[in-house]
C-alpha cells in the first residue's frame, strides 16, 4: 500500500520505518524536516510538505502531539486526499476525535481513530496493541497497517470508542507511575532501600513488571524519554475534561495532573514521564 505518516517523532519515525520493512510505499513529512529525512536510509520518502506527502496514497497516517496538531495537519492533509483513508493514532481525546471525524467527513475522506497503547520499544519491535473504531466498510484495508505496527488490534466500534478507552487506559497508566514515584520518593525519605521495596511486591498481587521498568530509571535518575512527560500530563488533562462531560470528578488524577505539572515546569516536560518523581522529592 502506499502510506502516508505525518509525524515521525518517538511513535512515528518506529512506525514509518516498520511498515516500509514490511514492503509499503511509505513517504513521511514531519514539522521539523530533518527528522522526516533521518527515515530516508530506512526506505522512507521523506516529504517537504503534507500535501506532497499524501498525495495518492491509499493511507493516510497521523502520529502527532496533541489535538491542535492533528487538526491543523489533518485539515491540510485531508485537502490533498484523493480515495484514502485517514486514520488518526496519536492520543487526542474522544471531543477532539470527534472534531476530525467532521473534518474527515466533510472532506469525503473515510476517518479510523486509532489510539495504541505501547511506548517506544513496543512501536520499534511493531508490538504495540491497536484501539481501532471506524466504519466497518475499511477494516480489511487498514487491518494489513495495524498487523505491520502492532501485535494486537481491537476492533471496539464506531470512531471515537478507541480513543475514549485510551483515556481509560491512560488514567490508570498515570495512577501507576505517580503511586510508583511516590513510594519510591516515601522510601528514600524514611531511608527504606527502593530497591527492597521493588523486591518485595516483585511477583505478587501488588508487583507489576511496569514497576521495575520505571523504578529502575526513578532510582538511576536517568529519563531517556519513552513517553514524554508532557504528553501524559496532556493525557491526564484529556481525561479529566472527559470526565468533567460525564459529571465526574477525579480527585486522584486532578492531584496527579498538578504534580505533573510541576514536574513540567521544573523543566523535565521532554523526559520520560518517570521524571515525575521529581515533584514528589524534597
Ligand atoms: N511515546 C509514547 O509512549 C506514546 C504511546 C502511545 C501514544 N502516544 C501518543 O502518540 C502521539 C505522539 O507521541 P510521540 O511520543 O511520538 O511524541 P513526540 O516524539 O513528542 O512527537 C510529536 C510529534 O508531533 C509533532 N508536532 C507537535 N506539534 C506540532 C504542530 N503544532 N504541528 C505539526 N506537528 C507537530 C512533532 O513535530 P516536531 O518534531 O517538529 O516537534 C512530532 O513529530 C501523542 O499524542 C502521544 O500522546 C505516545
Amino acid at each position: 500500500m502506499r502510506v502516508a505518516v505525518l509525524g515521525t517523532g518517538i511513535m512515528g519515525a518506529p512506525i514509518a520505518r516498520n511498515l516500509a520493512a514490511a514492503g509499503h510505499e511509505v513517504r513521511a513529512w514531519n514539522r521539523s524536516a530533518d527528522k522526516a529525512q533521518a527515515l530516508a536510509d530506512d526506505g522512507v520518502e521523506p516529504a517537504g510538505d503534507i500535501a506532497g506527502a499524501v498525495r495518492g496514497a491509499d493511507v493516510v497516517i497521523t502520529m502527532l502531539a496533541d489535538a491542535p496538531a492533528v487538526e491543523a495537519v489533518a485539515g491540510e492533509a485531508l485537502a490533498a486526499m484523493d480515495g484514502a483513508v485517514l486514520v488518526q493514532l496519536s492520543t487526542i481525546g474522544p471531543e477532539a476525535t470527534a472534531r476530525v471525524a467532521e473534518q474527515a467527513k466533510a472532506a469525503g475522506v473515510p476517518f479510523v481513530d486509532a489510539p495504541v497503547l505501547g511506548t517506544k520499544q513496543p512501536a520499534e519491535q511493531g508490538k504495540l496493541s491497536v484501539l481501532a473504531s471506524g466504519p466497518e466498510d475499511v477494516r480489511d484495508r487498514v487491518q494489513p497497517l495495524f498487523d505491520v505496527i502492532g501485535a494486537k488490534t481491537q476492533w471496539l466500534g464506531e470512531a471515537g470508542a478507541g480513543s475514549r478507552l485510551k483515556l481509560v487506559l491512560n488514567t490508570w497508566l498515570l495512577a501507576l507511575t505517580e503511586g510508583l514515584a511516590e513510594a519510591i520518593a516515601l522510601a528514600e525519605a524514611l531511608d527504606v532501600d527502593p530497591q527492597t521495596f521493588l523486591d518485595t511486591i516483585d511477583g505478587g498481587p501488588m508487583g507489576a513488571p511496569y514497576a521495575n521498568l520505571k523504578g529502575k530509571l526513578m532510582m538511576e535518575g536517568d529519563f531517556p524519554p519513552s513517553f514524554p512527560l508532557e504528553l501524559a500530563l496532556k493525557d491526564g488533562r484529556l481525561a479529566l475534561a472527559a470526565a468533567a462531560e460525564q459529571g465526574l470528578r477525579l480527585g486522584a488524577l486532578e492531584a496527579i495532573v498538578e504534580q505533573m505539572n510541576r514536574a513540567v515546569e521544573a523543566g523535565h516536560g521532554r523526559a520520560d514521564m518517570a521524571a515525575t518523581i521529581h515533584a514528589s522529592r524534597a
